[in-house]
Order: C-alpha cells, then structure tokens, then sequence
C-alpha cells in the first residue's frame, strides 16, 4: 500500500473550484433541459459526482471508459473502447467529465468518437489539466486546475488503482513511479498497466 503523498490541491480548494465551475456551467445551460453528463471511467467518478451534484440545472448522466496505452504520444490509435455509453446521444446536449488531462489523446479520441454521433452541442469539462503536455490547441471548456507535470492521486485518480479515495490531490514521489517502470506489477488502473502508462508519463 503506497503512503499518502504531499497535498497538491486540498479539498478545501478543490470543493470550492468545483462549486464555481458547476455555477458556469448552471448558466451557460440555463434553458437546457436534457444536459447529458458523460463521465469517464474511472477516473472521473468523484469529480462527477460532486459536480452533478451542484447543477441547477436538470441533467442525467452516463459514462463511458476507455484504456489508454501510452508511448508518450498523443495518438489516438493508443486508445481503446472498454465500455461505451447507453444512451444515444443524437441531438443531446453533451458535457464530458474528465479527471485529468495530460497528453490529450484520451479527449483527442473521445471528442470525435462522440462527435460522429451528431449530438447538438459537445462540451469539455476537465477538474485538471498538465499544460506542460497537453496540446496547446485542445479546447476545454471548462478547468478546474492547471498542475505540474507529475504524477497526481486522490479524488478519483489513481496509481495502479490505489489512492483514488484519498480526498485531496496529491502529487506521487517521481522515486515511487520510478521504481514502477523498473520492475514493479502495479495494474488495473484506467490505462491497463500502469507501468506502461508511467513510461508514457515520466518520458
Ligand atoms: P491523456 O490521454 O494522456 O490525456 O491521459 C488521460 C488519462 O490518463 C486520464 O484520464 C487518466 O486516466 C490518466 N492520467 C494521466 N495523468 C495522470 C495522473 O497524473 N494521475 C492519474 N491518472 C493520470
Ligand atoms: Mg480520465
């Protein structure tokens, strides 16, 4: 079991981004009365959670989860569908609720998997994002935080599966993903092994 690590955003400060980023989205769709929320798996679980919570606006939610294998590129041939949406999306106004944002390919893939399907407006909603990675050209409509480029746990993200329910974000030791990509069997995070996604993330 890995220990708790040093707190990036605390939950203080995370509680109050998502407060103000579900008033800006509660606006924006004031009028709109099917916002369908799309969750990505797992990561996004608390975020949405909290979220859908604070709309005024009247939603439903589904999600959708997909598994990335990371060569540190941002090709979208390195993800791949795990579990697709319910509902059809056809004419929906759409909200993408997503953990984090590193090299974009996950949304890149996302966006046009779910544009193909025609929906009537399709919106990004990211609680993080790592500038330094992240296309520069990736929209996002709505952010919560822009972080450094390491390894972050808690509030739904993950190492190796562990430290989602830490209620804080925290940024991981580069010693403990290190000692990962050399030799260590950590698994069944969103993007399968986590020592393959850790040689895509620590470059
Ligand atoms: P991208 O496709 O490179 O943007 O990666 C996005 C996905 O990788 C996220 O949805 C997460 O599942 C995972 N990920 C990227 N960086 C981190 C991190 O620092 N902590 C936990 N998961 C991460
Ligand atoms: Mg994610």
């Amino acid at each position: 079991m890995l220990a708790p690590p040093p707190v990036l955003l605390s939950a203080d400060r995370i509680a109050g981004r998502v407060t103000e980023l579900a008033g800006q989205i509660s606006r924006d769709y004031a009028g709109v009365d099917d916002l369908l929320l799309v969750g990505v798996l797992r990561g996004a679980f608390i975020f949405l959670a909290d979220l859908s919570r604070r709309l005024t606006v009247p939603c439903s939610v589904d999600f959708i989860a997909v598994s990335r294998y990371e060569h540190g590129s941002t090709a979208t041939a390195d993800v791949r569908s795990i579990m697709d949406l319910r509902v059809p999306i056809a004419g929906r106004h759409v909200l993408l609720v997503e953990d984090i944002v590193d090299s974009g390919g996950t949304l890149d893939y996302l966006t046009r998997t779910l544009r193909a399907r025609n929906p009537a407006s399709l919106r990004i909603c990211a609680l993080t994002r790592k500038p330094q990675r992240a296309p520069a050209g990736l929209r996002i409509d709505y952010l919560g935080f822009d972080i450094p480029d390491q390894w972050v746990v808690g509030y739904g993200l993950d190492y190796g599966n562990q430290l989602r329910t830490l209620p804080y974000i925290g940024m991981l030791d580069p010693a403990v993903t290190q000692r990962s990509v050399s030799g260590a069997t950590a698994s069944g995070a969103d993007g399968g092994d986590a020592r393959l996604r850790m040689v895509g993330a620590e470059r």
